[in-house]
Formats: C-alpha cells, sequence, structure tokens
C-alpha cells in the first residue's frame, strides 16, 4: 500500500531551534515519516519576506536543514529540501495570487500582526501574499496531511479554498489538503517567565534552551529557571507555572508521565529536580548538537543531501504544474 503524501515547512529564521520546536513539532514530524511519504520543504522564499542578512540567511538555511536530519529526519525515506530550488513554487504562486482575492488575503490575521508592527507602508508585498506561496508548497504535493501548528490553521484554509476555487473553474487538479493541527503534547514555556511560551521571538535568550546550546549552557539555564519559594513539587501550572514547566519539559524528554514524576520527587527539593531535568534535556538534545556541528563541518556533503532532496521533489512538483498550466490553457514548453 503506498503511504499518503505529507507536506510541511518551516522558516530557516533562526540559528538554532529550541527545546519548544523540537518537543511542539519535530518530534512529531520525524514520528509521522513512519506512516507518510513525508515531504518537509525549508522556506527560504518565506523568509525573505522580511529583510535578511544574506550570510545569516545562507547559514541560517543549512543549519535549520541540518538540525532535521540530526532530530531523525530519514533523507532517504523522506523529501527534505529547499524551497528556492524547486522553481515550480514561485510560478505556481503567481498563478494562485490570479487566483486569490484581495479580500481574503487582507483578512490573514498574520499579515495584520506582522504588519502592524512595522506599519504597513515597511510591509513588503511578499509579506501580503505569504500565505498564497504557502498554498503553492502545499498544493504541488497533493498531501492529504499537512502538519502545522495552531496559528497555520487560517493559511490552510486558504489553501483549501484555493483549491476548491480552481478545482470547480478549470476542473479537477489538486486534492483537497487537510490540516493536522499538532497537539501541543507539550507545550514548553520560558524558563524566566513560565507563563510565556518558549519563544525565541519572545524570550530572554536565558530563558530558552536552543538545541545547539553546549551542555554546560543548558544546564545553567535550568538551574537558575524562575520556580517559586513553597519547596513543594507538585504540578499545578496555574500556581506553580515554574516548577510545572519543569515537570512538562522532564516528562517529555523522559517519556515518563507527569504523575510518576511528581510521585517519585515527593520530599525532595527544587535543586535536585533541576539537575535531573538538566541531565535528561542534555542526554536529549546533546546528540542532535553533535550531528548538527558534524553535518555543518562538511557543507558540500550537506549541500549534495539537499540537492537530491530537491530532484526528488521537482518530480512531484513539476508534474503537478504541468496539470496547472493545462488546464489553464497556458501553452506547456516541451523544452521543460
Ligand atoms: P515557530 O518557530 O514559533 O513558528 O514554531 C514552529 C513549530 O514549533 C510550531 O509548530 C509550534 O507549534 C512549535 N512550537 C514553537 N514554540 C513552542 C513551544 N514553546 N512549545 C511547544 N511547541 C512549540
Ligand atoms: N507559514 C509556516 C510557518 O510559519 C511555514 C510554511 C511555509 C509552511 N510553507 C508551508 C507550513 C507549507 C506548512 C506547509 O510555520
Amino acid at each position: 500500500m503506498t503511504k499518503p503524501n505529507l507536506l510541511s515547512g518551516m522558516q530557516p529564521s533562526a540559528s538554532s531551534l529550541h527545546l519548544g520546536n523540537y518537543l511542539g513539532a519535530l518530534r512529531q514530524w520525524v514520528a509521522m515519516q513512519q506512516t507518510h511519504s513525508a515531504h518537509y520543504v525549508i522556506v527560504d522564499l518565506h523568509a525573505i519576506t522580511v529583510a535578511q542578512d544574506p550570510k545569516m540567511l545562507a547559514e541560517n538555511i543549512r543549519k535549520t536543514a541540518a538540525q532535521y536530519i540530526a532530530a531523525g529526519l530519514d533523507v532517504d525515506s523522506s523529501t527534505l529540501f529547499i524551497q528556492s530550488h524547486v522553481p515550480a513554487h514561485s510560478e505556481l504562486a503567481w498563478i494562485l495570487n490570479c487566483i486569490a482575492s484581495f479580500g481574503e488575503t487582507s483578512r490573514m490575521t498574520q499579515f495584520k500582526d506582522k504588519s502592524q508592527k512595522g506599519g504597513s507602508d515597511n510591509a513588503s508585498v511578499g509579506l501580503f501574499t505569504y500565505p498564497i506561496l504557502q498554498a503553492a508548497d502545499i498544493l504541488l504535493y497533493q498531501p492529504k496531511a499537512v502538519p502545522v501548528g495552531e496559528d497555520q490553521r487560517q493559511h490552510l484554509e486558504l489553501t483549501r479554498n484555493l483549491a476548491e476555487r480552481f478545482n470547480n473553474r478549470y476542473g479537477k487538479v489538486f486534492e483537497m489538503p487537510e490540516a493536522v493541527i499538532l497537539k501541543e503534547t507539550a507545550k514548553i514555556y520560558d524558563l524566566q517567565n513560565p507563563t510565556a511560551k518558549m519563544s525565541k521571538s519572545a524570550g530572554e535568550p536565558k530563558g530558552i534552551v536552543n538545541l545547539l546550546d553546549e551542555d554546560s549552557v543548558i544546564s545553567k539555564k535550568i538551574k537558575s529557571a524562575v520556580t517559586d519559594t513553597d519547596g513543594e513539587i507538585k504540578f499545578e501550572p496555574e500556581s506553580k507555572p515554574g516548577v510545572s514547566n519543569l515537570l512538562g519539559i522532564y516528562s517529555a524528554v523522559s517519556d515518563k508521565p507527569i504523575s510518576v514524576l511528581v510521585e517519585s520527587y515527593q520530599g525532595v527539593g527544587y535543586g535536585q529536580l533541576k539537575q535531573d531535568v538538566a541531565d535528561a534535556v542534555i542526554a536529549t538534545v546533546s546528540p542532535i548538537r553533535e550531528k548538527t556541528n558534524e553535518l555543518m563541518n562538511d557543507t558540500s556533503h550537506l549541500d549534495s543531501i539537499l540537492e537530491k532532496g530537491a530532484a526528488k521533489a521537482r518530480e512531484t512538483a513539476d508534474k503537478t504544474l504541468r496539470d496547472v498550466q493545462n488546464a489553464l490553457g497556458l501553452i506547456p514548453n516541451r523544452n521543460n
């Protein structure tokens, strides 16, 4: 039996993923490779919707790929590639630009949030049409499943609307993709501000455990996590957010239920808990860091993995694009 297609994308916007990205998303992507024919795309063209430093961008694209591979993404059974290596993404995005209405695109809340920050005069047109490029990323691969965080639900709805409109007007080309909203099995909070989600954009460095942090740095960050003064190890996110977050992290990296951990820590102090959480996090994260560093030490090998991924991706993407062009009445270019 063939496995259903899956596609998801990640922005290469940071030099290191953090523990929240790993436990909340990446780990699930790795698991979904078993049951799906998975396509994972590093969306560099989405990243440039806001200004990027060119050197940093190139480094972040490779580092993002390296961290995914290091975390268990299997480049033989799955397809890992860079968006700009598959020109069909840009070409289908233009076509979908001509299908999407200005009104529906204007209703995307992520654009409203992002453009408000810098003022709409400073927001690029690319930021406005970002969700349409995302729709192209998805529809080219005819995926059944698109695993994303809750914040991407609206972009998935737009994608489905565009697919349906295209199919109604020009005949069925696109499969309807389904959003698989990743339940945050492990929602990880900032170590310094444990009522806020761990997030690159919000937190101070001390509150965020990066996958590429050295062991000593991880240990220090976890040991200086904000807790409370009553000294009891209990899982009560409302009244004890700091301790509860540590228990949540511990449970996610050790696969032990929180209740079992709480039981075994009766009468034990926060110092011991932090030490054990640090050890468990390091045991999970340091092999990923080491493998990432290895991959980054040989970028020509890494680039060749990504080129192979792009060649595989182009086979599927180009076929869909041809079907779209035919349906629209564009004359095929037989050189392609
Ligand atoms: P972002 O880089 O914030 O767009 O997040 C990428 C993915 O990581 C999304 O699917 C999020 O659900 C997940 N994620 C980000 N931050 C956290 C967090 N603090 N806890 C759990 N999951 C997270
Ligand atoms: N917009 C997504 C995010 O910020 C990234 C993305 C781009 C994506 N293209 C995609 C996600 C296609 C899923 C499918 O997380």
